[in-house]
């Protein structure tokens, strides 16, 4: 394809961390990892359903095997990083003396993990203060050695320095952002090959939405697109491979890298209007997130076309369309097409009906609204006013 004329903002900045180790298996190396950061007692954090997969038990034998101590594991994680868990694994990884953490796990788990490493680095035992703050930028203090191994191909938490956190009480999602994120991301596919089709598919969606968004948001620059766009060729490649063949590593891999790529996309450039109506949509209505994200994302890029067709002709090219003779709204249309298909070939087929999302625009209200005040939005290439997210959520019904 010859390179369409698209511009990005003249001023970005570029944030390089963690470290990032990929081999099926590489979790044998997490002794070693962690002796070179200076740990010597980590505590395990993971939630119920790895520990009845086995996922858990796959790293925990690693650390017992070795010289180092196994403070203990705190499992008690359920779908979305809540502030009552958070609080409740701070006092966890106080009680058994941790000096570390090692965390497996998807996107609640990453990110209840990275707020209970942030309070014990700042020596605190309520979140709910940091929380409300959002940037935690000015004034941060070291944090003890963190080593993730992801566990869903999809959020991108292991290299991203944000942390999505459900306050249950006002239903609402918080987004916080803390500078120090995780020392070393381990992408071990072996851990991800028990997930479920339908969790690899939306979890896959969520990597998806990344790409596209991090790739067409207000905050675009070359270095995120490289990622963004490399992200979006191996899901289009390897996304219905991974939920048709679970054990096939390559695509468990290439899934993992394609994740952890997008992770890096939208940690630099944030999201849009997919992201603003998915955690309005989490918040409300309890459906998870990159099942939020899969069915507004045709949708919204279907509502941004106008504004950045030849942005959106880059993500078609790298979807995998011949798009050299097409004009850019053209290329643009197909990519939201290929989101569709994409959908149907991996299996899913849910709208918001299917989740008692009302047709009501007054009962809607209240989601709308909280949608608006979605910081993500304000990074979406065509503005979004109330009326226009009313639209796009009547439209995914
Ligand atoms: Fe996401």
């Amino acid at each position: 394809m010859k390179y369409p004329d698209v511009g990005f903002e003249s001023f970005f900045t570029w944030m390089n961390r963690p470290r990032i180790m990929y081999a099926p298996g590489v979790r044998k190396e997490i002794a070693f990892e962690l002796s070179e950061l200076g740990a010597s007692k980590p505590v395990l954090v993971t939630d119920k359903g790895l520990i009845a997969a086995g996922v858990a038990e796959m790293v925990a034998r690693e650390i017992r095997e070795s010289d180092l101590e196994l403070a203990g594991i705190f499992d008690n994680i359920v779908q979305d990083a809540r502030l009552e868990n958070i609080n409740e694994g701070a006092e966890f990884y106080r009680s058994v003396a941790a000096d570390s953490m090692v965390v497996v796990g998807g996107g609640s788990v990453m990110d209840t993990a990275k707020a209970i490493n942030i309070m014990i680095g700042e020596d605190v035992d309520d979140f709910r203060p940091l929380a409300e703050q959002a940037a935690l930028w000015s004034g941060v203090k070291a944090l003890p050695p963190h080593v993730v191994f992801p566990t869903t191909a999809g959020t991108g938490s292991e290299v991203t320095t944000a942390l999505v956190v459900l306050d249950t009480e006002a239903r609402v999602k918080l987004q916080i952002t803390h500078p120090i994120n995780a020392d070393l991301a381990m992408l071990d596919p072996e851990l991800t090959v028990s997930l479920p089709p339908k969790v690899t598919a939306f979890t896959g969606m969520d990597a998806l939405t990344h790409a596209v968004e991090g790739v067409t948001s207000t905050g675009a620059e070359p270095i995120a697109d490289a990622l963004g766009l490399h992200a979006i060729r191996l899901i289009f490649k390897y996304l219905p491979i991974a939920v048709k063949d679970p054990d096939n590593i390559t695509a468990r891999g290439c899934m993992l890298i394609a994740s952890t790529l997008a992770g890096m996309c939208f940690g630099n450039t944030m999201t849009g209007g997919v992201h603003a109506t998915a955690h309005a949509l989490g918040a409300h209505y309890g459906i998870p997130h990159g099942l939020a994200n899969g069915i507004m994302l045709p949708v919204v890029m279907a509502y941004n076309l106008e504004e950045a067709a030849e942005r959106y002709m880059l993500v078609a090219d790298a979807m995998g369309i011949a798009v050299d003779g097409m004009d850019p709204m053209e290329a643009a249309q197909c990519a939201v097409q290929a989101v569709k298909d994409l959908k149907e070939e991996i299996g899913l087929s849910e709208t918001l009906k299917d989740f008692g999302v009302s047709d009501d625009p007054a009962v809607l209200r209240e989601t709308v609204e909280l949608a608006a005040s979605d910081s993500q939005i304000s990074y979406n290439p065509r503005y979004l006013e109330e009326d226009d997210l009313l639209s796009l959520y009547l439209k995914a019904r």
